[in-house]
């Protein structure tokens, strides 16, 4: 009895539901996404669907995050009966479920990209001559980036950076009781009265030349060498090297190189330096060279002061720097007798860089 009601009260809302009249007794009786309809015989699925408002949805185009895009740039929308797929004039049959099945979510497009990974720089030891030990190598990355919301989907390492090694060694180590007097940035219109001094204390001494101003006095280049003089190399026109290509490194050095002849030091200016430039300059046969003691001479421009930096922080097997040129070095020039003397008298020997560092 109370299925009987049951049944009647479910097909009184079936032909509700269904909004235009059909005999029950030729009505067909189907499912629609799991809930019961009844439908006139002969009533096509685009009718129905029609009638019914039963539109699948089409699934959204994604990106990679799984965030939606494109609401409807996905996979198209499909109806089914009994599992098949179905047109709009596919039969639904007594008994038959019919299903709106959404489309399915498709992933943007991903672009791929490499990129290098840039290498560090590590040192070993101490002191301010620099030797390249090992060449660093950039490494690759893998990335790949969403084709239309451009977002990251993933990195890979393919290749890790390599980092450049240098050894830095320093003549304190030697324990020998000299020092290296080095004079940077010339030669100018100082440099022949600082090696008139050198000369007159028969003290060798070390020039940092600046190519470009080197390449207008070979004359003075050869009396500094016929002196006993050593010739180093301070790049063509004193660029901060870290600033330049591997490229514009070279061509400071070689352009340097081949106004000033041979030399085995560069004294990178500034002291500024990193892998790629120890590596250029160890290609060109070159090792890095930087100082123990800073007179601060081209600041102070004082005799005085430019000593008393001298007595505070030499040490046996100490590279002091001064300068001969880039700008007015007259208080240099002064200074330096009495260095050389005090010097001599706390039993240092002068020597060149070349011979207080080794080959
Ligand atoms: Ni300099």
């Amino acid at each position: 009895m109370l299925e009987a009601l049951l049944l009647v009260a479910g097909l009184t809302l079936a032909l509700l539901l269904i909004g235009f009249p059909a005999s029950l007794g030729h009505a067909r009786f189907i499912t629609v996404d799991g809930r019961p309809m009844a439908v006139t015989p002969g009533t096509t699925l685009a009718q129905l669907a029609e009638a019914r408002g039963i539109i699948p949805r089409d699934g959204a185009l994604v990106d990679i995050a799984g965030d939606v895009l494109v609401p409807s740039g996905g996979g198209k929308g499909t109806l089914e009966v009994d599992g098949k797929p179905a047109g709009a004039t596919t039969p639904l049959p007594d008994g038959s479920a019919l299903v709106a099945r959404r489309g399915r979510d498709v992933s943007e497009k991903l672009d791929r990209h490499l990129a290098p990974i840039p290498n560090g720089t590590k040192s070993a030891g101490r002191g301010p001559v620099l030797t390249l030990v090992r060449k660093g190598s950039p490494g690759t990355k893998e990335t790949f980036v969403g084709t239309v919301s451009r977002r990251t989907a993933a990195v890979f390492v393919v290749r890790p950076p390599v980092d450049a090694l240098l050894r830095r060694s320093s003549g304190l180590s030697a324990g020998q009781r000299a020092v290296a007097l080095t004079f940077d940035d010339g030669p100018s219109a100082y440099t022949t009265s600082i090696l008139a001094v050198l000369q007159a204390k028969r003290a060798p001494g070390t020039f940092f030349v600046i190519g470009r101003q080197a390449a207008g006095r070979p004359d003075l280049i050869a009396r500094l060498r016929a002196a006993g003089q050593e010739v180093e190399n301070h790049t063509w026109s004193h660029a901060d090297l870290t600033k330049l290509d591997a490229q514009g490194v070279r061509s400071e050095i070689t352009r340097a190189a081949q106004a000033i002849g041979g030399a085995k030091f560069l004294r990178p200016p500034y002291g500024a330096y990193n892998g790629s430039v120890a590596e250029e300059a160890g290609a060109l046969g070159l090792r890095l060279v930087l100082w123990d003691v800073d007179t601060l001479d081209w600041k102070t421009r004082n005799a005085a002061k430019i000593t008393a930096a001298v007595k505070a922080a030499v040490r046996p097997g100490a590279i002091i720097l001064m300068h001969d040129g880039g700008g007015d070095r007259s208080q240099t020039a002064a200074a330096l007798p009495g260095i050389i003397d005090w010097l001599l008298e706390q039993g240092y020997a002068l020597t060149t860089v070349s011979t207080l560092v080794g080959p």
